[in-house]
């Protein structure tokens, strides 16, 4: 199965002004902030790594930290750095290549939007190298759209709509944080968009101390 969904309206969306507005308008800004303000939580001076950064909306959340923005789409990356400079805090590039990539280390990795867009390989790869990227007390923690029991006809419809064809359930997306991190833990939301929607939060978290990942 390929990743994304890349014709037709889809298409549209690569494009920097299309993607922003069409998030305005679904209210995207209320998932950003929950992801950060309540599970991710930087403190001032850590160091934060957001993988499939887009356009850098998060950014705004994150102004106190060391920050590095990937993104593969040269045109999200490039309406990034003209919006929040320097442009060295953003990078196009594949995360697929995360491994041979020269970052440092990092106290938070986050992923808004980006593991459902990665099938399971390119994840857990992916993930493994992050963990790796880690301080010893530092999570990670991705937002995505998740398919739940019950779920409203509405929210069901939208997640099989999504450009990214890897909308997974709860426990896929703690399958892919599992092998590396002791600590996992998948929170669920309905009230993160202004309609009906449901988001999975999936955090690892590194040891204190000894090290990180698995
Ligand atoms: C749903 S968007 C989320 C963007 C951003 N995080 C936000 O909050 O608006 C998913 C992003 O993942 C990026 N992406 C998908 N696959 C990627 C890959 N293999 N490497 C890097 N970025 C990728 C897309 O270009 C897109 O910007």
């Amino acid at each position: 199965m390929s990743a994304e969904r890349r014709h037709g309206l889809w298409h549209l969306l690569s494009r920097a002004g299309v993607y922003d507005t069409l998030q305005a308008v679904l209210g995207a800004e209320k998932w950003r902030r929950a992801l950060i303000e309540d599970h991710a939580k930087p403190l001032a001076g850590e160091r934060i790594l957001d993988l499939g950064c887009g356009t850098g909306a998060l950014r705004r959340y994150v102004r106190q930290a060391d920050y590095l923005g990937i993104d593969r789409n040269p045109d999200y990356i490039a309406a990034a750095s003209e919006r929040y400079p320097p442009a060295s805090d953003w990078m196009a590039a594949d995360v697929a290549d995360l491994a041979a990539i020269e970052t440092g280390r990092f106290d938070v990795v986050v992923g808004a939007g980006l593991l459902h867009h990665l099938d399971d390989t390119v994840s857990q790869d992916m993930i493994r190298t992050a963990a790796s990227l880690l301080k010893p007390g530092g999570r990670l923690a991705m937002l995505d759209p998740v398919f739940i029991d019950g779920q409203h006809p509405i929210a069901r419809r939208l997640a099989e709509l999504d450009r990214g064809c890897h909308v997974r359930r709860p426990d896929e997306y703690r399958a892919l944080l599992s092998p590396v991190f002791q600590s996992v833990e998948i929170v669920i939301r309905d009230d993160l968009l202004n309609l009906p929607y449901n988001h999975a939060i999936s955090i690892g978290r590194s040891p204190n101390q000894g090290g990180h990942g698995a």
